[in-house]
């Protein structure tokens, strides 16, 4: 199960990525917890503390690695000779970060370019990495995506299962969705699933259902609005630890069953 988790900034990417990594890790798989959003945020909802997160050099800041797999130094003026196919099979093991309920984290951080300098030895380091896991660390890989599809986005959901795209009642959501759909399909990811959140009643799950109809897209998940999260977020508690069994949570589970369903036991 490869699963990449886009959609508009702010709708509930991470919490999303964070909370349904930990509930398939506690049914027993091996769950591989991927952010590739720069605001590098997934350590909260997976209930690792920020101080040890920080602790992490992100893969895309780490020059010795990058030089030492790519043979190029970041940031140098020449990337000619940059090794496009660099070794990868260990850095989920070296440089991810065990978490509660045995998720592993692993953290990619900013692959900026501008200034001096070429930033492509970082940019294929992580590309190549995010090929390589999907093919062998663990059962189970969400990844956690910057906001829109923007940058490394496009090339890296290649060969995923399923791009989930989280939307929000409202115009705008839905249109980032619409533009993801159509990315999405120039790369041939094979399905795009809407999970709507933060849904307040009756008129907003009208209005996601209306929309995603719309998009010939199917819904997969709806997750409501639940002042827990909130509450949780001002206690910088994960909320998974702190409200268990809020109602946003329980639908979380249900899209973790649905996507279960779907994907880990058909290929079983
Ligand atoms: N179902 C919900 N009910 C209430 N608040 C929510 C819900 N889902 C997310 N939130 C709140 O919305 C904000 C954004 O959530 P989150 O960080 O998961 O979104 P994101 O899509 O990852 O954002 P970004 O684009 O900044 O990475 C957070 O403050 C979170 O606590
Ligand atoms: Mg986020």
């Amino acid at each position: 199960m490869k699963i990449a988790v886009a959609g508009k900034g702010g709708v509930g990417k991470t919490l999303i990525s964070g909370t349904l990594a930990r509930l398939l890790a506690r049914e027993g798989f091996r769950v591989l917890a991927v952010d590739a959003d720069p605001s590098m945020n997934l350590a909260f909802p997976l209930g690792i503390p920020s101080e040890t997160a920080s602790k992490i050099t992100p893969i895309a800041e780490n020059k010795d690695l990058i030089e030492e797999r790519t043979g190029v130094k970041p940031g140098s003026a020449f990337g000619l000779f940059i090794n496009l196919n660099p070794t990868v099979d260990d850095i989920a093991q070296k440089y991810g970060l065990r978490g509660p309920d045995g998720v592993r984290l692993l953290i990619m951080g900013t692959v900026r370019s501008g200034g001096a300098g070429c930033m492509c030895a970082a940019n294929s380091l992580i590309r190549a990495l995010i090929r390589h896991i999907t093919l062998t660390e663990g059962d189970v890989i969400i990844m956690d995506m910057e906001a829109g599809l923007e940058h490394l986005g496009r090339a890296t959901v290649k060969g995923f299962n399923a791009l989930l795209c989280v939307v929000e009642p409202g115009a705008q959501s839905i249109e980032t969705a619409n533009r993801i759909r159509m990315l999405a399909e120039d790369i041939n990811v094979r399905e795009v699933l809407i999970v709507a959140n933060k849904v307040m009643g009756e008129e907003d799950a009208r209005f996601i259902e209306e929309s995603v109809k719309r998009m010939n897209l199917e819904l997969i998940g709806v997750i409501p609005f639940d002042p827990n999260i909130i509450r949780a977020d001002a206690a910088r508690v994960a909320p998974l630890d702190y409200a268990p069994s809020s109602p946003s949570i329980k639908a979380i589970e249900k899209l973790k069953d649905a996507l279960k369903l779907r994907y880990a036991e058909r290929e079983v």
